[in-house]
């Protein structure tokens, strides 16, 4: 009897200890992957605070086609207070593309006109006081890339180029020094055509030194050369600068993304669907190209413009819209959804209402 209730309690004892050691397993398992997905990016080459930057930009927003246009209201959509106070509680960070280049001075100093910068300011205090992160840009600046000007883009002499480009950014240093640190400057939009490489690389590290004369620390974008700047990643070189995020646009599946629209060179046709596995594995190859970049690299990434033209169906756009946020939410990389009111637009601001499937996409 005494034998038989030894038995029984030894073998209580081991069924009992054996699961311990796999509950034990089993936790210590999912506290690591729950480590790993608190861990988000690498973020050993920069401060504390801009890899928390990178991070807390999460769900973004582009104003686009307002203040990049050549003149504010060229592209049939202007910069309404009312848009704005829309974003609010809803996205954490806003990009507002910019031309400065057509609103200051010809010459070499390139004095920024005084009322569209305070234009500009009156949007980014109302969005820093509502909270949100706030990056500005300089948005085509055609003649730089050597790109044929827009209609109501004036020329400049081709020797002041860059040096306009610096000075624009010198003064937007000095005017917004003192700001809060949700405002965070970005370089560039898109350098492509004869800024080649090696030109591009040269002039943004100018850049970023002439914005550091002023602005010590203030968070910078900075990118590579390139419409599909992913795959140019490896032809950046990195300034030595412990506050910078690396600016990444995607618009993968192209013939989807950009069907139908007018203003491309090449007609893409429309009725392309998203996303089927093809198209899904290109977008996440691109991605696993950023992370392992990110890991090689310790400077956090921010993908600034992702989105659909409105020629695709509104199934096919809400697929592509889950499928990409799903992907970079899982990389803990933040993003800014190309764009608020215009042809890839979240917000129909003729019927002054959300495209609901759209705006769920993006925030559920
Ligand atoms: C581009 C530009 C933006 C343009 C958009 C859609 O890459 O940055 O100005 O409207 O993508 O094509």
């Amino acid at each position: 009897m005494i034998l038989a209730n030894f038995k029984f309690y030894k073998s209580l004892i081991s069924v009992i200890s054996s699961c311990l050691i796999v509950l034990l397993c089993w936790s210590n398992l999912v506290q690591a992957s729950g480590a790993e997905r608190a861990a988000g990016q690498s973020c050993y080459s920069v401060s504390e605070r801009t890899c928390q930057i990178a991070h807390e930009l999460n769900k973004g927003i582009n104003l686009g086609n307002m203040l990049e246009a050549p003149i504010e209201g060229d592209w049939k959509i202007r910069l309404d207070p009312a848009y704005i106070e829309l974003l609010k509680g809803q996205f954490q960070s806003v990009r507002i593309p910019i031309r400065w280049s057509n609103h200051a001075s010809p010459e070499g100093h390139a004095k920024i006109d005084d009322f569209f910068i305070k234009r500009v300011s009156k949007a980014v205090d109302q969005l820093l006081a509502n909270g949100h992160y706030v990056i500005i840009n300089v948005h085509h600046y055609n003649q730089l890339s050597g790109k044929g000007l827009s209609r109501n883009e004036f020329m400049v002499e081709e020797g002041v180029l860059e040096l306009r480009l610096i000075n624009i950014w010198k003064q937007l240093a000095a005017y917004y020094k003192g700001y809060s640190d949700r405002l965070i400057f970005e370089v560039l939009n898109e350098p492509t055509g004869r800024l080649t490489h090696q030109k591009w690389n040269q002039l943004q590290k100018q850049l970023v030194e002439s914005i550091r004369e002023v602005e010590p620390r203030r968070t910078i974008m900075i990118t590579p050369r390139a419409y599909r700047p992913i795959h140019q990643l490896s032809k950046l070189d990195v300034p030595k600068d412990p506050n910078l995020i690396v600016a990444l646009h995607q618009y993968t599946p192209f013939k989807f993304t950009h069907q139908g629209i007018k203003y491309l060179p090449m007609n893409l046709p429309i009725g392309v669907t998203c996303c089927n596995s093809v198209q899904k594995k290109k977008i996440v190859n691109e991605l696993n190209i950023v992370t392992r970049w990110n890991q090689q690299h310790g400077y956090p990434v921010h993908l600034g413009e992702f989105g659909s033209y409105q020629a695709g169906d509104m199934q096919s756009r809400v697929n592509y819209t889950q499928f990409m946020v799903n992907e970079l939410e899982k990389r803990r990389i933040g993003w800014a959804y190309w764009e608020f009111g215009s042809s890839f637009g979240i917000y129909d601001t003729k019927a002054k209402q959300w495209r609901q499937p759209l705006l769920e996409a993006l925030l559920d």
